[in-house]
């Protein structure tokens, strides 16, 4: 029997009415959350990630500020305004959108993104919060995975999780959410020794490397849980041939836009696991979604209110 599939949308859609709800609350309050996104130069994958965020504050009656400086903006430059940002009473959350075009700092510039605003989890005092589970804000992308998963009933506890990728902002923090969460944890990534024997091992397996359709039938454990985190754009026709041949849909949308859009995960996965996210329908709304909450629980924390909260209880 093919996996169940995971529905991103409609788990973010959740989360989203649970987020409006406090929005509301700290509104009446007279404060509402506002989110401010740095946008540098014109990387139309940037510009459009930028767009859903602020379509999404403005959905959720959020604050937002988009602040696009020119792509030769320097670093000092760069300082200033996220000091700027940080001393600001109407911004709860500062979101510098990356990559960073190459010669900025990009290091220096998230490090100045005071702790308490970083909604992306990336400055390393947040970093040790997760790592020591103290209350502090935690990347979107790996929180959105734990939301998928808890939300939709699978268990998480005792068991055996292989996560696949060790980035900053997905991978690391994922294998620390899952340790929080008591499973079993293995980091792999390009230098594993034996990555299909570590794979399927794994009841719950998270992939996030980057590749398209790296991750077949081969690695998986029947039965498992798979949570594709990959996005990544098929142009080549040879590739789009071995992930997608004889997928009707695909290759409609193929031939008319000339890429589509595929995740880490080999489709032939969903032959051997019982349940799995999809690319796209995935991990993907789910980033965003818990953007939102994380501006609003930056505002909670910032201005010490409490309000009853539902979203990322317990990591
Ligand atoms: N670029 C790709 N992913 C991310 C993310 O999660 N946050 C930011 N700020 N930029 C990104």
């Amino acid at each position: 029997m093919p996996a169940k599939m995971l529905d991103g949308p409609k788990v973010a859609s959740l989360i989203n009415a649970e987020t409006a709800e406090e929005v509301k609350a700290l509104t009446q309050a007279g404060l509402r959350p506002g989110l401010a996104a740095v946008l540098v130069g014109n990387d139309p994958a940037s510009e459009v990630y930028v767009r859903s965020k602020t379509k999404a504050c403005d959905e959720l009656n959020i604050y937002s500020e988009k602040i696009t400086p020119p792509a030769d903006v320097t670093t000092e430059k760069m300082l200033q305004l996220v000091r700027e940002l940080n001393a600001r009473e109407d911004i709860d959350g500062i979101l510098i959108q990356l990559p960073l075009p190459r010669p900025l700092n990009t290091e220096r510039i998230l490090m100045e993104v005071l702790p308490a605003k970083d909604v992306d989890g990336f400055h390393p005092l947040n970093v040790g919060f997760l790592s020591t589970q103290r209350p502090g804000l935690v990347p979107c992308t790996p929180m959105g995975c734990i939301e998928l998963l808890r939300r939709s009933g699978i268990p998480i506890e005792k068991q055996d999780a292989v996560v696949v990728g060790r980035s900053d902002i997905v991978g690391k923090p994922m294998a620390m959410l899952l340790t929080n969460a008591n499973a079993t944890v293995t980091l792999c990534h390009s230098k594993t020794k034996d990555l299909i024997g570590m794979c399927k091992r794994a009841d719950i397996l998270v992939v996030a490397m980057g590749r398209a359709g790296t991750i077949t039938k081969e690695h998986v454990k029947i039965g498992a849980t798979v949570v594709d985190v990959g996005i990544n754009r098929v142009a080549d026709p040879e590739e789009f041939k071995r992930l997608f041949a004889g997928n009707a849909k695909r290759e409609d949308s193929f031939a008319r836009h000339g890429y589509t859009l595929a995740g880490d995960c080999h489709p032939n996965v969903a032959e051997v696991a019982s349940v799995m996210s999809p690319v796209p329908g995935g991990v993907g709304p789910l980033t965003i979604a818990m953007l939102m909450s994380n501006t609003v629980k930056a505002a909670k924390m910032r201005r010490g209110v409490h309000l009853k909260t539902t979203v990322g209880v317990g990591y």
